[in-house]
């Protein structure tokens, strides 16, 4: 039996891989920070071995990694104004803290080593969708700390031979999402019967991945060996729609049509980034890891918004909730 080590583990992708990961056999030793592993325990496998800790102490990671043959990399300092607010506190967790958990996957003889990259690191695309030869011109500090982790695992691999695979997600959404991401805030808001906040004009154009097809694509990767020293995209390219249709879509899938419109704050104050940070248009192309793990999105958007809708836990934005 393989015996997976998924860091950040308690954050919306973590949750789906560790459970989906103990239904398929896998033994799972989840590590992230206590606060939040204590919020989400109630959607953990009682399977789950847990690790409470954060990436920055390599003794407490050192035990979670310890006889794992693959390590997924998840746990990250995310959101684009969080992030900016506190530009050393992203480098510390996002490029010290990959570094620290690199350092360990190496002394602890890891087989494989599943990185979450961003497509942020694209920036504002030159052409639509995007596949992994496209350029790299990150406009944020996430951005910047992501492509540090990317090089990292080229670098370890280089000097130790180490066998990484970097996972660009695209925009991904489901429960137990923190309310700052738009599909998320825009549930939370109708929900309550307040107007979604739309920043800019709502023409910006996205796709959105589902959290199950997000952790499927992250689960094959740990098998598949041609999945070794790759860069791919995941993300559900489809149907790209702009930030209006969407809100649109979750006013009417929460039967609120015609008691809720969009409000637009046309100068981004409400936004998780500034206008000058905002990407306008971006969605992926997938082919690579389609040919190379034999995988495709599955859940369209109306599933995923009604699965939201109905499970219903959505957190608060980090603001009024924790930080490390
Ligand atoms: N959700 C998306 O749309 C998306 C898109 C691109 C990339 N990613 C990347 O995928 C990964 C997972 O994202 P997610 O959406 O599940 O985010 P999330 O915030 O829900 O999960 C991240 C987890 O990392 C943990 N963490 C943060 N700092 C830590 C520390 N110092 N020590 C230990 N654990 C720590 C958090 O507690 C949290 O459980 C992240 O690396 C993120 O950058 C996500």
């Amino acid at each position: 039996m393989k015996k997976v080590c998924v860091i950040g583990g308690a954050g919306l992708i973590g949750i789906e891989i560790s459970n989906k990961l103990i239904q398929r056999g896998f033994d799972v030793n989840l590590f992230d920070l206590g606060e939040q592993v204590n919020r989400v325990k109630d959607a953990l496998d009682s399977k789950i071995n847990i690790f409470y800790g954060s990436i920055l102490d390599p003794s407490t990671l050192r035990n979670a990694i310890k006889n794992c043959d693959t390590v997924i990399h998840l746990a990250a300092l995310l959101g684009v104004k969080r992030s900016e607010a506190d530009k050393l506190r992203c480098l510390e967790i996002n490029v010290e803290g990959t570094k620290t958990i690199l350092d360990c996957v190496i002394q602890g003889g890891v087989e494989k080593f599943i990185f979450a990259s961003s497509s942020e690191v694209y920036g504002e695309p030159l052409s639509n969708p995007i596949s992994e030869t496209h350029i790299t011109q990150g406009k944020t500090i996430y951005a910047v700390s992501k492509l540090v982790g990317e090089e990292m695992c080229k670098a370890y691999s280089q000097r130790f031979g180490l066998n990484y695979v970097i996972l660009r997600y695209f925009n991904c959404y489901g429960p137990y999402q923190t309310a700052q991401f738009v599909i998320s805030k825009f549930i939370k808001e109708v929900i309550k019967g307040k107007s979604p906040i739309i920043n800019g004009d709502g023409n910006q154009l996205r796709s959105y991945t589902y959290v199950s097809d997000t952790a499927e694509a992250t689960i094959l990767c740990i098998s598949e060996k041609k999945a070794v020293n790759k860069i791919l995209n995941i993300g559900n390219g489809k149907n790209p729609i702009s930030i209006i249709s969407l809100a649109n879509k979750i006013i009417s899938q929460a039967g609120k049509i015609g008691i809720i419109e969009p409000k637009f704050l046309k100068d981004f104050s409400d936004a998780d980034r500034s206008a000058d940070r905002e990407i306008f248009e971006r969605f992926c192309d997938s082919t690579l890891a389609r040919e190379t793990l034999n995988w495709d999105p599955v859940v369209t958007l109306d599933e995923g918004i009604s699965k939201v809708i109905q499970n219903g836990t959505i957190f608060d934005r980090w603001e009024d909730t924790y930080d490390e």
